[in-house]
């Protein structure tokens, strides 16, 4: 099953929306299989963005990345890199569609509230800078999994 990397940033933990952005991932059905909170250092946060190293917002990027706690989730599911990155809405929160995160809770693209991989080569290294292979939960089953074993 396909892996993303999805954090609330540290606006949308200063805000108080943890709870409103991991549910917008949970009501879909996508399974959370590893969450933690912890504030990026330095080191993390140049090595998550590397490839915006050079770019003329990458200094601002590294400042507000590292100026909080995030909430760092592996998040699994059928085609979820694609599918998380819907449910957030374009990088610009004033184009995002209606409905999604960052059209719902963001005005401007440097504090839009969540992060999610943009594909499945970036959610396997990301989810390597941020958690060791043992504090990924990978095989609980969900109450639907159970029910549907019970009745076979
Ligand atoms: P993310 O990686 O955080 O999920 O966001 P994204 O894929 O939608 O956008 P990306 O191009 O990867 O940019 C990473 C983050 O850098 C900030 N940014 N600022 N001022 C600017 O021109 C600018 N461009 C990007 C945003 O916080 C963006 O989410
Ligand atoms: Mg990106």
């Amino acid at each position: 099953m396909e892996r993303t990397f999805i954090a609330v940033k540290p606006d949308g933990v200063k805000r108080g929306l943890i709870g409103n952005i991991i549910e917008r991932f949970e009501r879909k059905g996508y399974k959370i299989i590893a969450m933690k909170m912890l504030q990026p250092t330095i080191e993390i946060a140049e090595k998550h963005y590397a490839e915006h190293k050079g770019k003329p917002f990458y200094n601002r990027l590294i400042n507000y990345i590292t100026s909080g706690p995030i909430v760092a989730m592996v998040v699994e599911g059928d085609n979820v890199v694609k599918g998380a990155r819907h449910i957030m809405g374009s990088t610009k929160p004033d184009e995002a569609e209606v409905g999604t995160i960052r059209a719902d809770y963001a005005q401007t693209m440097e504090y839009n509230v969540v992060h999610g991989s943009d594909c499945v080569e970036s959610a396997e290294r990301e989810i390597s800078i941020y958690f060791k292979p043992e504090e990924i939960c990978r095989d609980w089953k969900t109450t639907l999994d159970l029910i549907m074993e019970d009745g076979k």
